[in-house]
């Protein structure tokens, strides 16, 4: 398959609350040699574009509407032409970053979006964000889970926005059920496998987050 995954990681500053924190995000690019989507644009547009070279940007998915996700999206999106998708449930966060400017088209559960001749799905997974979502594509054996599942647990609940039983419907109900083979990319940091977090569900809930 032509098809492949690459990982940009890019560093800024997340904002939330009157917090402010130094953050590292991943930014995922899945494409071939002539046409790209890019998954969550953080921080820095030129890194992304150096990345997708001269291929067509098909799309930006933003996996949720915080800060450290979208804050290079409208700019990637002014130099390719490309649309910034994000769910409506997020677009009070959209906008303390993008007050003047709102996404170019929605993000839905079960939406279906074929970039370089892979399916990627759009599954709702509400809680770290209301229009939180995750990206699962079969083909690759992968689900981009932003922050809504990480290496050891569920993305952080605490701040506003957010909330600890509903995300854990979310990774229950949506993600837990994947092939347990399924590669686990998240928005910061190492990744996992479903197979790797499943067995935990119980001692997150215990814990509280
Ligand atoms: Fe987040």
């Amino acid at each position: 398959m032509a098809a492949r995954i690459e990982r940009v990681v890019t560093s800024g500053t997340f904002t939330l609350d009157g917090g402010a924190w130094d953050v590292d995000n991943n930014v995922w690019i899945v494409g071939d040699d002539s046409e790209a989507l890019v998954i969550d644009a953080a921080h820095d547009a030129d890194a992304i574009a150096r990345a997708l070279g001269g291929r067509t940007l098909r799309a930006i998915v933003s996996t949720h509407g915080h800060n450290d996700h979208v804050n290079a999206a409208p700019a990637l999106a002014e130099r390719t032409g490309a649309p910034v998708l994000l769910h409506p449930a997020d677009l009070p966060l959209w906008k303390q970053t993008h007050p003047d400017r709102a996404p170019d088209g929605e993000l839905g559960d079960g939406q279906v979006i074929t970039v370089a001749g892979v399916e990627l799905t759009v599954l709702h997974t509400p809680g770290h964000a209301p229009g939180a979502v995750c990206l699962h594509a079969p083909e690759l054996t992968t689900v981009f889970t932003g922050d809504t599942l990480f290496s050891g647990g569920p993305g952080a609940t605490g701040r506003s926005f957010s909330d600890f039983p509903t995300i854990i419907d979310s990774i229950r109900d949506r993600l837990l059920g994947l092939a347990p083979e399924t590669a686990v990319r998240t928005g910061h940091g190492d990744g996992t496998t479903i197979g790797d977090e499943a067995p935990h569900l119980a001692e997150w809930i215990a814990r509280g987050h």
